[in-house]
This record gives C-alpha cells, sequence and structure tokens, in this order.
C-alpha cells in the first residue's frame, strides 16, 4: 500500500461571480456582515506551545501540546476564531507506557489507497517523568482532520525519541525525529516502510553547532520539512527550549540521499530569533493561506525572556517569502497585539467541500428537503439526491453552516442587512453574518434555523406545502412549516467530548442484548451506527455489526442503561439536540434523559447511559463519519 503526503490544494477559490452565470448575488460582504474582521493579532492562542496549523476544505484545524493525555484539536472558518474554538478531544491515552505528557502534535494529509488520511504524530510517556517519552502515531478514518482516529503504533518503543515529522523525497517516505546523543540534542532521519513503521539505518542529520544552537542546551528539535522550487528545506528549532535563546535553524538537502549526512547543509545564522517582545520563538509548522498564494509560519513564542518552555507558549502565525536565493524569509517574530491582515481568501469566494457528518434537512409541512443546484436556488424537494445532502458545521459563537455537498456552496439569507430580507441561495462562502444560523431545537426532535444578521426562520415559501417549493425566511414566525428535521445520511462514529472515546458494544462479539460502554475506536463494525428515521425528528442507531445469527441491533435504553436490542422497541429512539459548542446532546425518546459515559472517565469500559441532562462534557457527543 503506498502512502503519499499530500500538499494541500487551496479550495476553490472564486473570483467574483456576481455574473449572468449567478443567478444569486453573493451576500454584500460589506464589513458589518463579516463574521471576523481583515485583521488578527498574536498571540493567536494562548498556552499553545509546539503548534501545528492546517487549512482543509473550508476550515482552519489547529493542535497545540497539552502535557496532559488529551489529543485536543479546535477548528474554525477564521484564523481568529481558533483562539475561542471549542476543544474537540479526538484521542485520550489509557495505556500506562503512553498515557500521558502528550506533546508536539502534528497531523499530516496523504492520498492512500483508500484515499485521503490524516497521520497524527505526538509523543507521550508514562505519568511518573519524561523518561518514557516516544513519537506515536494515529491514523484516521477517512478525510476528516478530527477523526475518529485508531492508533497504529510508536516507530521506536525501545527508546527516547520525541518531535516527530516526515519527508517525503522521490516517492519515498522517511521519518525525522529528536533524540539524545550525549550532551546533544539531535535530529535523526529513517526510511519508513509505512507512516508508522521505520527500517534500516537511523542518521543524524542536524546536531548543534554553532553557539546559536548551545544557549542552555545543545539543542536541534522539532525538525520539519518545507519543499519550494524544487529543493527541500529541514528548518528545526535549536538551543534549549526553556531560554529565550530558542530559535530556527535551517538545513537543506544539497545531495541526493536523504539517507547520508553529507547530504545536508547547515546554514550557519539562525532564520528566526527572538525580537520586538517576542522570546524563545520555535517549534513551528508551515501551512498555506486557503487561496494558497500565501505561506504561513506558526510556531510557539514566549511574551517574557523568563517564562520558560511551559504552559506560558503561545500560538503564533505570521506569512513569510522566499528571497531572491530561494531562502525561506521568516522575518522577525510579530510584536503581541500588532495588527496583520488575516490569511489571502479566508473571506472567500470560495467553495468547500467541509468535512463532517453528512445530513438531510427534511421540513415538516413538505416532507421533502433543502436541495439546492449549481445555480444556487434552494427550495425543497426529493431526498436522494447528493444536492440535498449538508454538513451542519459549528463555526464557533453558538452558530452553524449549511455546506452542500455537492455544490460546496453555503445556504445564505440574501440581502439579509434588510429586515424585510426573503431570498435564500446557496452561495460561495464570504465569511459572512447572512451565512450563519442558530440550530434551535423545537420539540419532538424538530429544528428551527434563524439566520444570525436577519434574525428569521427558514421556512417554505408563505409555509406552502407544495412539493418543491421555494424555501426563503418569512417573518419570525414559529410554526410547523418553520420545523426542520436534521437526519443523518453518514454511517457514525459517536464520539465522547471528554474521552474521544466512542459508544461501542462491548466487546464486539456482538451478542443479542449486549451492553454498551465506550472504548478506544478500531474502526470495528460494533463501533458504527446507522441512522434511520422513525417519525418527527427521532431515529433508531442500528449498529453496523450484526448478531451471529444476522439479527440486526439498534442502541436501545433499558432502565437507564443503554445495550443493544430489537429495532422495533418504543427505547430504541433518538433525537439530537445541536449545543452551542458544537457537540451534540442525545436524547431518549423514552427515558427523555441523554446518553452520557456513566465514568466520566477515558477508560475503555466505561459505561454508557441516559441521565439527566446537566449540560456536563460526559453528557456532550459529537457524530464522525465512518466508512
Ligand atoms: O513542548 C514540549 C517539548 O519541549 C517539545 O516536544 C520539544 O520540542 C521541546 O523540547
Amino acid at each position: 500500500m503506498t502512502y503519499s503526503l499530500t500538499k494541500l490544494v487551496a479550495v476553490m477559490a472564486l473570483s467574483s461571480c456576481l455574473g449572468a452565470g449567478m443567478v444569486h448575488a453573493s451576500p454584500i460582504s460589506t464589513d458589518d456582515n463579516r463574521i471576523t474582521s481583515e485583521t488578527f493579532a498574536n498571540p493567536l492562542f494562548r498556552n499553545g506551545a509546539d503548534p501545528w496549523l492546517e487549512y482543509f476544505n473550508g476550515n482552519y484545524y489547529l493542535t497545540t501540546t497539552t502535557w496532559t493525555s488529551e489529543l485536543v484539536m479546535r477548528k474554525s472558518p477564521t484564523i481568529a476564531g481558533l483562539a475561542d474554538a471549542p476543544a474537540h478531544n479526538i484521542w485520550t491515552g489509557a495505556d500506562k507506557s503512553r498515557c500521558c505528557n502528550f506533546w508536539a502534535f502534528e497531523f499530516h494529509p496523504m492520498q492512500t489507497a483508500d484515499g485521503l488520511r490524516w497521520y497524527v504524530i505526538y509523543t507521550s510517556g508514562v505519568a511518573e517523568n519524561f523518561d518514557g517519552q516516544r513519537n506515536h502515531i494515529l491514523e484516521s478514518e477517512g478525510s476528516d482532520p478530527m477523526g475518529p482516529y485508531t492508533y497504529k503504533g510508536t516507530p521506536m518503543p525501545d527508546h527516547w525519541n520525541i518531535d516527530g515529522s516526515y519527508l517525503e523525497y522521490k516517492g519515498q517516505l522517511y521519518f525525522l525525529w529528536s533524540e539524545w546523543h550525549g550532551k546533544d540534542q539531535v535530529n535523526l532521519i529513517a526510511k519508513m516502510s509505512n507512516p508508522w513503521t521505520i527500517e534500516g539505518e537511523h542518521k543524524v542529520i542536524t546536531q548543534p553547532t554553532y553557539a546559536w544552537e548551545k544557549s542552555g542546551l545543545n539543542v536541534n528539535e522539532g525538525p520539519e520539512i518545507i519543499q519550494h522550487q524544487g529543493r527541500t528545506f529541514l528548518v528545526h528549532s535549536a538551543s534549549f527550549c526553556n531560554t529565550e535563546d530558542y530559535s530556527l535553524g535551517v538545513v537543506e538537502l544539497t545531495g541526493t540521499d536523504p539517507m547520508d549526512p553529507a547530504a545536508w547543509t547547515k546554514y550557519d545564522k539562525p532564520f528566526f530569533s527572538k525580537a520586538n517582545g517576542v522570546y524563545g520563538p520555535g517549534h513551528h509548522g508551515f501551512f498555506t493561506s486557503p487561496d494558497g498564494s500565501e505561506d504561513w509560519l506558526v510556531y510557539h513564542g514566549n511574551s517574557s525572556p523568563t517564562d520558560g518552555c511551559s504552559g506560558t507558549r503561545s500560538a503564533r502565525a505570521q506569512p513569510f517569502k522566499w528571497d531572491d536565493k530561494g531562502l525561506p524569509n521568516f522575518g522577525e517574530p510579530m510584536a503581541d497585539k500588532q495588527p496583520l491582515r488575516v490569511p489571502s481568501g479566508e473571506f472567500g469566494p470560495l467553495k468547500a467541500q467541509v468535512e463532517g457528518v453528512k445530513y438531510r434537512i427534511v421540513n415538516h409541512d413538505t416532507d421533502q428537503c433543502l436541495i439546492t443546484n449549481a445555480k444556487g436556488d434552494v427550495s425543497v424537494s426529493r431526498c436522494d439526491y447528493k444536492a440535498s445532502t449538508w454538513v451542519v458545521d459549528p463555526t464557533n459563537d453558538g452558530l452553524y453552516r449549511f455546506a452542500n455537498v455537492a455544490e460546496g456552496t453555503f445556504l445564505t439569507q440574501e440581502n439579509c442587512q434588510d429586515s424585510e430580507a426573503l431570498g435564500v441561495s446557496a452561495a460561495p462562502w464570504v465569511a459572512s453574518r447572512c451565512q450563519r444560523w442558530s440550530v434551535d431545537a423545537s420539540h419532538d426532535g424538530w429544528f428551527r434555523f434563524a439566520n444570525e444578521r436577519s434574525i428569521q426562520n427558514l421556512q417554505a415559501t408563505n409555509c406552502t406545502t407544495q412539493k418543491g417549493a421555494a424555501v426563503v425566511t418569512g417573518e419570525n414566525r414559529v410554526s410547523d412549516c418553520t420545523d426542520w428535521r436534521i437526519e443523518p445520511v453518514s454511517h457514525l462514529a459517536i464520539v465522547n467530548a471528554h474521552s474521544g472515546r466512542v459508544v461501542s458494544a462491548q466487546q464486539c462479539d456482538v451478542k443479542a442484548n449486549a451492553n454498551v460502554v465506550q472504548h478506544e475506536y478500531t474502526a470495528n463494525a460494533c463501533q458504527q451506527w446507522q441512522a434511520t428515521s422513525t417519525s418527527d425528528g427521532y431515529y433508531r442507531l442500528q449498529s453496523k455489526q450484526l448478531t451471529a445469527n444476522k439479527q440486526a441491533q439498534c442502541l436501545v435504553s433499558v432502565d437507564g442503561n443503554l445495550q443493544l436490542g430489537g429495532c422495533e422497541q418504543a427505547d430504541s429512539e433518538w433525537r439530537t439536540e445541536f449545543m452551542p459548542n458544537g457537540s451534540l446532546r442525545v436524547v431518549s425518546r423514552k427515558g427523555g434523559s441523554s446518553m452520557k459515559v456513566a465514568g466520566e472517565s477515558y477508560a475503555n469500559g466505561d459505561n454508557i447511559v441516559e441521565d439527566v441532562w446537566k449540560n456536563t462534557i460526559s453528557q456532550q457527543f459529537y457524530f464522525r463519519e465512518v466508512k
């Protein structure tokens, strides 16, 4: 099976397409409609050491060192929105050898025989000290950086190694990492047979050589690759992370064999070091702007020279250029609070296949699905088209956007600054408040969608029951015609927001009426569910794993305990509510209470029950798409 690192292509940034070809004008993205300003300032994110940031299919995704047992990922359609984006716990360590001290996550997209997958590299070890730190690797279920993820392994279980990253060169995948050799911490390389397995020799390719690499301790770590105009650069952090002199150095692959230490030439000066009140800038990543036109550096830095290597390091981002010698020119760290323009293309107009669970959005009165077309018309019609499937994408601030799967466009209130606005279209994303909606629980699993700007509810024209009717927003009337149900179309993993673990039949040898617990995701059918609508906004959650005698079973609640059972039972129906932080409340039709991880732990095997709603994180879940 081949694995090929994928340079993320820019989403389809469109020129202004208000010409004759477009029936619907994109909302006028005036300042007072914009969901964010044209500038932001560093720090991007407090307590954000060793940041990794990717822009993918309409969202920025950010991870930073947590020091805990949690891999936390944040996402936002705007870079400034990352600061207060909800923390999605996408993986937790329970195995004692790799439970704790989670450092330096990176998530790399790779094309595989099964399509695009994300490979998360992170460092973790034992609870007692940092002696057990090793690199570990997770693989995503699909193309969603939010997972779910399965644990694939550790490339070097036998000795201390941290700060893993990848290089792909002439079709060969290599692993890069840092470890101690005597009094020097050095960067090494090895060939990989797959994204979690190294083979053959380990070779040192960068070591602390110059005085600027020996402040505090002799350190080279955080090796990161950037390739530009056919040249390959390894940019690494240098000096002890606890000092203000932590900085970035550059080594170029000037030879032809990455495994040959002599093929790497180190530049003798740091390329990025303390300035403008930012100390110890380093352990970075690279990303490109939404329209692919700009190169950006994401890194951590301190606001005081004595802050050291702990939670004071904040995540920061700034663009950089290439000089006339073809070398990266990172400039100096930008001062705290210095305004800088958001990455180019963040305001679109852009179309994007937003990652996430796909839903049908069904109108109460017409019993037809919300649907759009290439012209951006929005109506209710038959439910079996790709154009009638949508991703309900949380955009922070408690609001959502509806991203059409077929067209890559977004549900938009036209002329939304006009209080009498009625028209609704599906238009390219322009970061407008006209394109954000509240998702409010109505009754029995029905929802109302009010536009952030017009504050009017989505409905079929004049509340008609006529099939094929256009969709508008009407006066803020609450009635059956403003009710919609949100039906999952994708097969699902149900991920607990606290533990990052998924709702699973116990032991996965699914017996009839097996108990249901949480467990780390292992891509097993007993951890995958399919929703089938019943009445109102309720649906059944059928396990993809059949019993030995090929019986289908559904998630049922028996005296408050969740287990598998017959799919015809009254207690096998559920509804969801969409929380402001993007998580879901899963409510039992019969009991009226909410799904919860009973012990509120990270442990595999912690029981799943229904309990009165207290809105605790152990009662919040995410639906993630599985194959
Ligand atoms: O921030 C934790 C660790 O400290 C990082 O993995 C490493 O780059 C630094 O030494």
